[in-house]
């Protein structure tokens, strides 16, 4: 894979204060250099995203949430957050559908969510992933597709959709898929995409420990478009490290 127009999206889930948004400065800066034509996007908690917005305001960095209600506009959902209150702080993106988020939100649900996030132009980075217990069963694929074709019911346009494929038993644990694997599975996402012809051009990246030690053997996977990063995207020197050995 080149490291052109590749997707680094920092899923920084519930970590971060208004302090640490100072450790944008160094990311901003490396994000300008030449050679790196990567889109580098961050996801903070909502309380963060206004501060995000804020400081990337004259860089090529892109802020987005990590849900959103079903809801788009307003209404009386105590603790809700919609894609229009998003939208109006300057987030461009949103992730639906993580695994972490997934027990309080059936396939139904997040297509609700992707239908209003998609409602308020926003772009969504949907999630689908298999847990230990299919992959040992042998489940992977028909829990990919489930997920997929139930998530994006009846979306008629995908182009502002984004597929990140992480495998929940790889989240978190240092643990990732082997290559054939990863190949295997997002090959699988890519041709049930194909399905319909309108969701051909969609992007898909590989999410689940992506660290400094493993992106290079990332990289050498043909059809990823890039990497959902959690953990390690929260330290400026770790997410510069991995974005530098994206390109040598
Ligand atoms: P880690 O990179 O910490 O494994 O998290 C992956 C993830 O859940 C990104 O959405």
């Amino acid at each position: 894979m080149t490291n052109n127009n590749i997707y680094f999206i920092a899923n920084w889930k519930m970590f971060g204060s208004v302090k640490s948004v100072n450790s944008l400065s160094k990311v901003i800066s490396y994000s300008k250099i030449k050679k790196l034509k990567a889109k580098i996007i961050y996801c903070p908690p909502y309380t963060l995203i206004k501060y995000f917005v804020d400081k990337t305001k004259n860089s090529n960095i892109e802020i987005g949430a990590q849900d959103c209600h079903a809801q788009p506009n307003y209404g009386p959902f105590t603790g809700g957050i919609s894609s229009k209150m998003i939208k109006d702080l300057g987030g461009k993106f949103v992730i639906i559908g993580h695994s972490e988020t997934r027990k309080e939100n059936d396939n139904k649900k997040i297509n609700l969510k992707i239908k209003s996030a998609l409602s308020e132009k926003l772009n969504v980075i949907l999630c689908i992933g298999e847990k230990l217990i299919d992959k040992k069963k042998n489940k992977t694929k028909s829990v990919l597709k489930k997920q997929l074709l139930e998530g994006l019911k009846n979306l008629k346009n995908l182009s502002k959709v984004i597929i990140a494929y992480e495998p929940v038993w790889s989240i978190g644990t240092g643990i990732i898929p082997t290559e054939n694997d990863l190949e295997k599975n997002i090959s699988f996402i890519r041709d049930t995409l194909k399905i319909s012809k309108k969701f051909t051009k969609s992007k898909i990246l590989y999410g689940g420990s992506v660290n400094a030690k493993n992106i290079k053997n990332l990289m050498r996977i043909d059809n990823i478009d890039g990497f959902l990063i959690g953990g390690a995207s929260t330290n400026e020197k770790i997410f510069i490290d991995i974005m530098k050995k994206s390109i040598n």
